[in-house]
């Protein structure tokens, strides 16, 4: 097994309001080099908590309270993730790791076009790319999600639910990050086009060897997709372990819980498309 390339330890991160409220607790998760982990657990668990620590993304009145998070870079040396700060935190994200976040298709702006909020990932991050430059990489980026580049001149408002969903990815995808981490990226999703999105991930992996962090509360999606998966509940990792083991033996009450929640999941169903209409087509939200 390759080394893991983010190392979660014993991560405690508290909400310091009037009745402090502890939404991560004493969490260890690793990540490997181009695996997909789910993250599984109710609303309020601390899924998005985790994420948006290890992105540094956290903000008052959160804190980190404990723990640790490592990531290896690609020369071998490993980076104290909690400690980084200014412009090493600003190449670490979106470079290294970069997030989708809940709710991301509301995130574009409606003023501009999808083309230039796609080009600015790359003026942001000073990539030293010409505008020529940047407008290819744009394009290629709209096509490597599925989407022809000639909407490059669209608006957030012209394009379907599902389309905005892949610009924020191909934005993720922009500076070729080795994690990309998806909270419930897919929820407010039509199903159909919730599989169609969850297709290109696993193939853009496939394609570019990213890890990916992957955030829902629905545990079958996860079963589905996930090479390993993971239980939260109150702010603890109760389980972890590969979609098989989870099924037959989970190991914890609450992912027995979880597990019967989707009665579909049970007895002999076959899991891949039962779920969802098997239909190419994309819905315009
Ligand atoms: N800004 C905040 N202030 C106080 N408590 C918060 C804040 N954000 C989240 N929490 C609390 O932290 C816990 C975990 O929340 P969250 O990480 O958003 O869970 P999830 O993403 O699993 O729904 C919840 O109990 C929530 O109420
Ligand atoms: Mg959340």
């Amino acid at each position: 097994m390759s080394a893991p390339l983010l190392s979660i330890r014993n991560l405690t991160v508290d909400y310091q309001t009037d009745s402090p409220v502890r939404a991560v607790n004493n969490v260890f998760l690793d990540i490997r080099p181009g695996e997909i982990v789910g993250l599984a657990g109710e609303s309020g668990c601390g899924k998005s908590t985790l994420a948006y620590t290890v992105t540094r993304l956290l903000q008052a009145p959160a804190e980190i309270t404990g723990g640790s998070i490592e990531w290896r870079r690609d020369d071998g040396g490993i980076t104290d993730v909690l400690s980084l700060d200014g412009p090493d935190l600003r190449a670490f994200r979106w470079q290294e790791i970069s997030m989708v976040f809940q709710g991301a298709m509301s995130a574009l702006n409606p003023v501009h076009r999808i083309g230039s909020q796609i080009e600015d990932v790359f003026i942001d991050h000073r990539s030293g790319l010409n505008r020529r430059e940047r407008r290819e990489r744009a394009a290629e980026l709209l096509r490597t999600v599925g989407i022809p580049a000639d909407r490059l001149r669209s608006y957030p408002h012209e394009l379907s639910g599902g389309m905005r969903q892949r610009v924020m990815i191909a934005m993720a995808l922009a500076l070729r990050p080795r994690l990309i981490i998806m909270d419930e990226p897919t929820t407010a999703l039509d199903v159909v086009v919730q599989r169609n999105i969850l297709e290109e991930i696993d193939r853009l992996r496939t394609e570019f060897g990213f890890a990916v962090l992957f955030i829902t509360h629905d545990l079958g999606l996860l079963l589905e997709i996930s090479d390993r998966v993971g239980v939260m509940l109150s702010g603890r990792l109760v389980e972890q372990n590969t979609p098989d083991v989870l099924l037959e033996n989970p190991s914890h009450e609450y992912t027995r819980h979880l597990l019967r929640s989707f009665p579909s999941l049970r007895g002999d169903v076959p899991l891949t498309g039962s779920r969802y209409i098997d239909s190419g087509e994309e819905v315009t939200a």
